[in-house]
């Protein structure tokens, strides 16, 4: 038997109720924020992914899917969608109409990372981005968007990490101090970081192997190197947070796994979720727009891995399933065209229907509407064809009605009106 591939996953009927919960209100808050949804490829030239995220980060040098194009031109399935998406603010010139645009995007990421819990090779992010605002309000802002999604969705237990990884004017600096501090501590390093250090040796702080971790503990700070105008920044962000009631820890050694960052770095944590812990990471990114060829707009930004949302959701096991409301059950042959046009009738008029073509008992039948968690059942067997009453029984009261087959779409779709809005 064919099997799924090794870190994918199928999303199946019971569990894809809470996706589509959290999309709703992700969506619908978004939009209250005047966000529009942008959709992209999922495939684009590998340069584009290489030049924003950086040729020597995990993500481009060992962890996208690239392949030549039948002309031999490499191209990737997106390992995130940040590059993607100012690759279309700057294609689609949407600076000239106005360089303040605001997207979110939905979508599938692959990534091919060692899978484990939380962990896949083609997972869900929810972003959104902000272009064109340089000021730290701009970052605020989209933190307490989070924030209010999070509360919509009564996610708990996630604690707001931020730091500043400086800018242009004053990371060289700081990073020529890391170098010799990192130089002295060569023998205590692993060999990731030893190779990371002289690209890029802020990725050696994101280290999780413990002696490196420990080795490091006292190294320098980003933090009291940042230069005045970053220091205001980050000033602004934090008295912004708090103005806006938002807890927040200052960590001095998040630094993120892409190159593209400057200043505002962020990302939301759980305890809940085992060793894979971010469920949000973002930031600003002012110099990715020119650097990809645009003009020089800032932009910051974020991506929730839905998965991992999802997993944090469900340990709350409320119950997002999809039940019917009225279970149709015919009794006889000669009652089952009509069950199907009510059905067809039903569903047109907002009412979820299931039924049972069956021709098993009545026993059965309710058996079925029961495992089901129909709200009604609709019985009609020959008797009731007969008297031209069908019977339409409330599966939580067991109360049973008369109902009227000359107007039985309109008797149903008046009684359990409130199952159906309740729906949405
Ligand atoms: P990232 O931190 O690489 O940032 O990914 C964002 C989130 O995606 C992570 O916090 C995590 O929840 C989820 N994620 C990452 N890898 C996996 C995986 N293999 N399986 C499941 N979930 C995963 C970015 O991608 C940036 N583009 C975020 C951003 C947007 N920055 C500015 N704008």
């Amino acid at each position: 038997m064919i099997q799924l591939i090794r870190g994918f996953k199928d999303i199946l009927p019971g569990e894809i109720e809470i996706w589509q919960h959290i999309e709703t209100v992700a969506r619908s808050l978004f939009e209250d924020f005047n966000f529009r949804e942008i959709r992209l490829p999922v495939l684009e030239h590998t340069e584009l992914f290489a030049r924003a995220i950086g040729g020597d980060t995990d993500i481009v040098e060992k962890e996208m899917y690239s392949f030549p194009d039948s002309k031999g031109n490499p191209i990737s399935m997106r390992p995130e969608a940040t590059a993607g998406i100012v690759r279309s603010y700057i294609q689609h010139k949407f600076y000239a109409v106005d360089p303040v645009q605001k997207f979110y995007f939905i979508g599938p990421i692959f990534r091919r990372e060692r899978p484990q819990k939380g962990r896949y090779r083609q997972f869900y992010q929810i972003n959104a981005e902000i272009f064109g605002v340089g000021s730290p309000y701009a970052d605020v802002q989209l933190i307490h968007m989070l924030r209010c999604l999070f509360d919509r969705l009564s996610v708990g237990d996630t604690t707001l990490v931020i730091n500043s990884i400086g800018c242009p004017e004053c990371r060289p600096t700081y990073k020529k101090t890391l170098l010799k501090e990192l130089n002295a501590l060569s023998d205590h390093l692993c060999s990731d970081c030893l190779r990371r250090r002289d690209s890029n040796p802020l990725r050696v702080l994101d280290c999780k192997v413990p002696t490196c971790k420990e080795a490091t503990k006292d190294v320098a700070s980003m933090l009291n190197h940042l230069c005045p105008a970053c220091v205001d920044h980050f000033d602004h962000v934090k008295s912004g947070l708090k103005g806006l009631d938002i807890d927040f820890v200052v960590d001095s050694r998040l630094v993120r796994g892409l190159d593209y960052y400057t200043r505002t770095v962020f990302e939301m944590k759980t305890t809940r979720l085992g060793a894979q812990d971010a469920v949000v990471g973002g930031g600003r990114y002012d110099v990715l727009v020119e650097m990809l060829g645009g003009p020089s707009q800032p932009a910051t930004g974020f991506a929730i891995g839905f998965d991992r949302l999802v997993e944090l959701m469900e340990q709350d096991s409320e119950d997002y399933g999809s039940t019917p409301d009225l279970f149709i059950a015919t009794l006889g042959e000669s009652s089952q065209e009509n069950a199907v046009r009510w059905s067809c009738d039903l569903g047109r008029a907002g009412v979820r229907t299931e039924m049972d073509l069956s021709g098993r008992s009545l026993k059965s039948m309710m058996k079925r509407a029961n495992r089901l968690g129909a709200a009604y059942v609709l019985i009609a067997g020959d008797k009731e064809f007969e008297e031209g009453e069908a019977i339409l029984r409330d599966m939580s009261t067991k109360e049973q009605f008369q109902i009227p087959m000359s107007d039985l779409v309109e008797s149903i779709r008046e009684r359990i009106r409130p199952v159906s809005l309740g729906r949405s």
